[in-house]
């Protein structure tokens, strides 16, 4: 039976650890504190009341006799009705009066009075006090209040006598020994009752941070739907469930996403593997001549193309939301670049009869950004615009600087993107109209990989459209890395 000092120190420090412990341990020792200064204030205060009743009582008393005395030297049936009789009359604060000549000699004395006090003792004792109240222990060891002064007799200045006022204040001082056991009763209790009590408190506040906890716990990648309740919540813990509420919804989403690019990438790198095998193993079932051999092969070398261009997308797609992905900045003249994207496209605008413009070139706009990046971008713009615009239309590109931001537009008078599926455009794989744009040999990534490039810049990239009317595409670099500059 060997009190062990680490064991005991290990599981309180864990104890201490504990937000339950901690706020119980605050909460008793304030709410103790608090009723300790309350008690001992309301103490102290009933104590100096009942001395100052004490003190009045006893000048009150003092004052008579020295008017009766002043005013009515000869009245001795007063005198002996003050200080013998009234006193006898009274139960509680039984009161004694001592008259002594200029000898010191009793001359009038309450009867008892020299029974309950030793009188001798009152004359050294008052000496000190200078005509205050002071506290005397009575023989059989009641507490007295006692105050003497001098009271003239008559109109003569050297004729006067000696007053004693002593007074029982024993019940006063029951009064208070019985406060003070009160005190230290109810102080027992309180030791007791606080910790419940804050215990209770804190369990109950710490409670929403358990269920968080606790639906934490329940959340694995093939159950994120689940969310926390916060009816009921005060509004610190609200506030943080909702944010963590928030968080799961981002979770949720980019699960759904990551799960449904994987389901498409699977989908479509399946199709091109699956035509090349189609078309070997059809050219491959009996002999055949050398064009059929060769229309073969074309059409197996158009499939790996497509094959090897969404592969590139993928990879390049991953390598623009990589952390790790380094730009190379230089000053560019957005102007410029966009008139190079617009030979680029230029023939490929033409076969489709549609006519190509760059505008602002008459105003050079200077911006720090990855040339090669932003050309690919806007060239997946140009190719989505030109693609899905029909002929006799236009696509404009125009750049401008604002707020030292530097915006690139490309807009077309296409057939326009249906307002529903307008969000998802920057989803990958996405496509408004899947077979139309197999037709055309798009992978559904061109928007996704203008997104990532342009996060890589810090910038946005904004979209809106009307279908039947056009579409315009707006890409912002920000001020970090633009500069527009007039030459
Ligand atoms: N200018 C536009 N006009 C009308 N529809 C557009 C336009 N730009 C994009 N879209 C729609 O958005 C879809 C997604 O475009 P995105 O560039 O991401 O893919 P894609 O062009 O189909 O394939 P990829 O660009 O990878 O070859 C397109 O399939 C098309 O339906
Ligand atoms: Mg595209």
């Amino acid at each position: 039976m060997f009190w062990k000092p680490t064991s005991f120190g290990g599981s309180f420090s864990r104890l201490w650890r504990t937000l339950a412990f901690r706020l119980t341990a605050a909460y008793a020792s304030a709410g103790l504190l608090l009723v300790f200064l309350v008690t001992l204030s309301l103490y102290l205060m009933l104590v100096s009341e009942l001395n100052k009743s004490t003190e009045l009582f006893l000048k009150d008393k003092v004052n008579v006799l020295r008017t009766m005395l002043g005013e009515r030297p000869g009245d001795a049936d007063g005198l002996h009705e003050e200080v013998v009789l009234e006193s006898a009359a009274r139960r509680y604060e039984q009161f004694y009066i001592c008259l002594l000549d200029q000898q010191g000699k009793p001359v009038l004395m309450t009867p008892g009075m020299s029974k309950e006090l030793d009188l001798a003792r009152i004359a050294p004792l008052s000496a000190a006090k200078h005509g205050l109240a002071f506290p005397m222990t009575g023989r059989s060891g009641q507490a007295f209040r006692v105050m003497t002064a001098k009271a003239q007799i008559g109109e003569s200045q050297n004729r006067f006598l000696t007053l004693q006022v002593a007074v029982d204040v024993s019940r006063k001082e029951e009064l208070l020994a019985r406060f003070r056991l009160w005190f230290w009763v109810a102080s027992a209790g309180m030791l007791v009752l606080f910790p419940l009590i804050g215990y209770q408190i804190a369990r109950q506040g710490i409670r929403p941070v358990e269920e968080i906890a606790e639906t934490a716990r329940r959340i694995t990648s093939s159950h994120l739907s689940e969310r926390i309740v916060t009816a009921g919540y005060p509004y610190e813990l609200a506030s943080l469930a909702l944010t963590f509420n928030k968080m799961l919804d981002g979770l949720e989403d980019s699960f759904e996403r990551i799960s449904r690019f994987s389901a498409d990438i699977a989908h479509d790198l399946r199709t091109p593997v699956n035509n090349i095998r189609g078309e070997a193993e059809v050219a491959l079932a009996r002999a055949r001549t050398i064009d059929e051999y060769r229309d073969a092969l074309e059409s197996s070398l158009e499939e790996a193309v497509r094959l090897s261009d969404l592969i590139g997308n993928l990879l390049f797609l991953a390598r623009t939301e990589s952390p790790l992905t380094h730009l190379r900045l230089e000053q560019v003249d957005v102007s410029q670049l966009l008139e190079g994207v617009r030979e680029y496209y230029d023939a490929s605008a033409a076969d489709a009869g549609v006519v190509l413009t760059s505008t602002g070139v008459s105003e050079p706009v200077i911006a720090e950004l990855d040339r090669t990046l932003i050309q690919r971008a806007v060239g997946n713009l140009v190719s989505n615009a030109v693609v899905h615009t029909l002929e006799g239309g236009r696509v404009a590109m125009a750049t401008h600087a604002e707020a030292a931001d530097v915006f690139i537009e490309v807009t077309d008078t296409g057939v326009g993107i249906p307002p529903d599926a307008l969000p998802r455009v920057f989803d990958r794989f996405f496509r408004v109209d899947p077979s139309r744009s197999k037709a055309s040999g798009g992978t559904g990534l061109g928007l996704a990989i203008v997104q990532g490039i342009m996060q890589l810049h810090g910038g946005s990239v904004e979209i809106t459209s009307e279908p039947g009317t056009g579409t315009r595409v707006t890409l912002r670099v920000p001020s970090t890395n633009a500069r527009a500059a007039c030459y």
